[in-house]
């Protein structure tokens, strides 16, 4: 073999020993063997040469192209069983005991019911917050104008820790802390205080169709100066007209709560029976969503902000209520159970 042609071969030799990706395979491919590449090249320096050296010239390059291919070839079929080895290895192992017929997963339908909530306030500048669900006394009932010992407890007995911490009744339990994470922006910038924060709540009591000791609420605020009661009705209505995707009934009735000043219990026409009267609205005809008010003045105050410069409002919105509307679940019961029969009707609806 000629000097030459050794020198390409080992060239190339060296190139292919450190491939290791496809695409890099293929521009050496190129290299040597395209019209313009190394070994075809060789080709053309037999112009200078004798009639018997082109003959066995020739013949050289011809073998180091074939030896050129081969080896290619070879590599590639090397990168491929990687890539495959690779695949396979990221693969989840998966059970074969597993019924065959596996669906998608989805969303449960209070989350779906939530983030479509999330959206609507979103979009109306409402910063959406987390809060955890164990919480202090302090937090779910002093903060909020229900001292020990006030009768306003026993609509709301719930799970106590042994170190005297509880399960958040209710989402006003975060009212508090966001009062202070951002009274400085209302006072200092002017900057109205507008947050929901949806959690789960929980409760001491019996379960049936309506009632769970488990639950979703999304409590939301608005304190900034002149907030009036205009501002919740108008809040309220357009999101749930949105979340409906119509204008729905809407009714407010007084209702009393400690933290709200003059407080209210907003219902809708259920969705499920048309207002006719079924389990799920106890036939009335109504069910009660959202209870809301004025926030008290103390409450205000308890939260650093001075309720002779400022007013907001407060609702509690029952998110678990609002999925059975919009979805037509009969049984509250039915959306904690984990029952697949329940949730895979959810699975088409993002
Ligand atoms: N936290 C109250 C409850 O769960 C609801 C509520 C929230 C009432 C905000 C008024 C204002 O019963």
């Amino acid at each position: 073999m000629s000097a030459k042609t050794q020198e390409v071969k080992q060239a190339f030799l060296d190139a292919l020993s450190k491939i290791e990706k496809m695409e890099d395979l293929e521009k050496i491919r190129v290299e040597y063997t395209g019209k313009k590449g190394y070994v075809t090249e060789l080709l053309k320096e037999m112009k200078s040469l004798s009639h018997e050296e082109k003959k066995t010239f020739g013949q050289e390059v011809n073998v180091l192209k074939n030896e050129v291919n081969d080896a290619i070839s070879q590599k590639r079929e090397e990168l491929e069983r990687k890539q495959i080895e690779l695949e396979n290895s990221l693969m989840p192992e998966f059970d074969i005991s597993m019924p065959a017929d596996l669906k998608r997963g989805s969303y449960h339908p209070i989350t779906l019911v939530q983030r479509q909530c999330e959206e609507v306030f979103k979009s109306m500048g409402f910063a959406v917050e987390d809060y955890s669900e164990i919480v202090t006394d302090y937090e779910c009932f002093e903060a909020l104008n229900i001292p020990k010992d006030h009768p306003a407890r026993d609509m709301q007995d719930t799970y106590y820790l042994e170190n005297g911490q509880l399960l958040k009744s209710h989402t006003s339990a975060a009212q508090n802390a966001i009062y202070k994470k951002y009274k400085d922006a209302l006072v200092n910038e002017g900057k109205a205080i507008k947050a929901i924060f949806p959690g789960r709540c929980f409760r001491n009591e019996a379960t049936d169709a309506c009632h769970e000791n488990t639950f979703f609420q999304m409590e939301g605020v608005m304190v900034d100066k002149d907030i009036s009661i205009s501002n919740l009705i108008f809040f309220m209505k357009t999101m749930l007209s949105e979340v409906f995707q119509k204008d729905i009934k809407v009714r407010l009735r007084p209702g009393f709560f400690p933290f709200v000043e003059p407080g209210f219990e907003l219902d809708i026409s259920c969705l499920i029976c048309g207002g006719e009267g079924c389990p799920s609205c106890k036939h009335s005809g109504w069910l009660e969503l959202c209870p809301c008010g004025m926030i008290h003045p103390r409450v205000l105050e308890e939260g650093g902000i001075d309720p002779e410069e400022y007013t907001g409002f407060a609702f509690g919105l029952g998110l678990t209520r609002l999925a059975m509307m919009k979805y037509g679940v009969k049984d509250i019961r039915d959306l904690n159970s984990g029952s697949l029969k329940t949730l895979s009707q959810f699975t088409d609806d993002k």
